[in-house]
């Protein structure tokens, strides 16, 4: 993402939230190498220092800021901070409640014209459920295919809700 603004010569800063402890699908070792990626010392996960030697590596020092918080607690700052963001973009928790929690905490936050992004839609029905609640109760479209989704703020078409399918058709 820093890559792409930079290409298209927007003045961005991506504000990083996330614990870097880890989901229960680390924990749990649900794909291969996930809880190796941990890097549990003592216990304790080192995550952070594999995403900040990623920034380093890939030279975004410049535009990114981590804020290693709950991504409920971030929500706060960032409201208290006055910072409205025209991106969001949403891959934390992937059980329904948590993942309905952040969109409606992080929709409230979003600038007017902002969008809402969201990962894992469709792959995991956790994140999916709470994107089509979501919308729902906003009545706002949301579009959808194999593992993102989005929901803008700003007028776009129809208001109508589009949910994507497993086989890409929308329903
Ligand atoms: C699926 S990983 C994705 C991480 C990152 N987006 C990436 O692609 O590398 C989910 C991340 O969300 C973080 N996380 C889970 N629940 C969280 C919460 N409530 N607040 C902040 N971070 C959370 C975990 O620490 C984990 O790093």
């Amino acid at each position: 993402m820093a890559a792409l603004t930079k290409a298209l010569g927007l003045d961005t800063v991506i504000i990083c939230v996330d614990t870097w402890l880890g989901s229960p699908e680390h924990y749990l070792g649900r794909g291969e190498g996930w809880r190796e990626s941990l890097l549990l010392r003592h216990g304790y996960p080192h995550l952070y220092f594999t995403f900040l030697s990623n920034v380093i590596r890939h030279d975004h020092v410049d535009c990114i800021v981590p804020l290693p918080s709950t991504s409920e607690n971030a929500a706060y700052i960032l409201k208290e901070k006055g910072i409205k963001p025209d991106l969001v973009y949403i891959d934390a928790a992937h059980e329904e409640e948590p993942a309905y929690r952040d969109i409606k905490a992080y929709w409230e936050l979003l600038s007017p014209d902002g969008v809402l992004i969201g990962d894992d839609y469709l792959s995991w029905e956790g994140v999916t459920r709470a994107a089509q609640r979501f919308a729902v109760e906003v009545q706002r479209p949301i579009v959808g295919t194999w593992g993102k989704f989005a929901i803008s703020r700003g007028e776009v078409g129809e208001p109508s809700i589009t949910f994507a399918t497993r086989s890409g058709q929308a329903s």
